[in-house]
């Protein structure tokens, strides 16, 4: 019998509903990602006070005060955001640097990628791997085609992070940010085709 199932034929994946499973624990060559708790709540509060950091995403506050941390981790823990939330930390260590996380998008429910590192840990390819890891994960376990991404256009850093991931440019938006107000932000996406094709040319 002929084996009609091919790398475009999703329908499998499609069966599956997106964050069905508990959040697993992601090991990468130097990092460890995992759910963060509430001890991390400190720790989260000092590296996320950066406007630097804060006016970058979408959701950040700034001032960042623990209570924004603690409360932050008490919705994750509480399924009040709906998808992958990790604290980025180093494997050796486990020094907590940054977050990463794959989300719902309300109210499309479409799959986007966000991520931020402390400012004393930049240029180290940290963003690089979690968002790698996440992004191969939401592919791995959801049935999802395409993942989204948005970076202010102002961000340099965070563009080259998507297009490293493969991630193509969809056009320009303006968003409500809140801790930078109204922004222009660039709007990626990576397909599951060019995610299974960058993996190729990977080895
Ligand atoms: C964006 C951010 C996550 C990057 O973290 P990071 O761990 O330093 O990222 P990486 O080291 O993996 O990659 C950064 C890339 O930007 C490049 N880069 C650094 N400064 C740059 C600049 N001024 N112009 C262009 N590229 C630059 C680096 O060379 C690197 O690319 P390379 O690996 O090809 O050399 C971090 O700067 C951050 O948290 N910023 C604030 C929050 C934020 O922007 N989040 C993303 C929201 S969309």
């Amino acid at each position: 019998m002929i084996n009609t199932l091919n790398q475009h034929d999703y329908s499998h994946h499609e069966e599956r509903r997106a964050f069905s499973l508990n959040t697993p624990v992601l090991a990468t060559e130097r990092l460890v990602l995992r759910m963060p708790v509430h001890d991390d709540a400190d720790e989260l509060a000092v590296i996320a006070n950066s406007r630097e950091i804060a006016e970058m995403t979408a959701r950040m506050p700034h001032p960042y005060t623990r209570a924004d941390a603690a409360n932050y981790i008490q919705a994750v823990h509480e399924g009040r955001v709906e998808g992958y939330v990790y604290a980025v930390t180093i494997a050796d260590t486990g020094r907590l640097v940054g977050m990463c996380a794959v989300t719902n998008r309300p109210p499309s429910g479409d799959l986007e990628v966000g991520y931020w590192i402390g400012r004393a840990w930049w240029g180290k390819g940290y963003a690089s791997e979690a968002a790698g890891a996440v992004v191969d994960l939401a592919f791995r376990v959801t049935g999802t085609n395409v993942i989204y991404a948005g970076s202010r256009t102002v961000n340099p850093r965070s563009r080259q992070v998507l297009v490293k991931q493969g991630f193509e440019l969809m056009g320009l938006d303006e968003i409500d940010t809140v801790a930078a107000g109204r922004v222009a932000i660039e709007r990626y996406r990576l397909t599951r085709e060019n995610w299974l094709a960058g993996k190729a040319r990977d080895g």
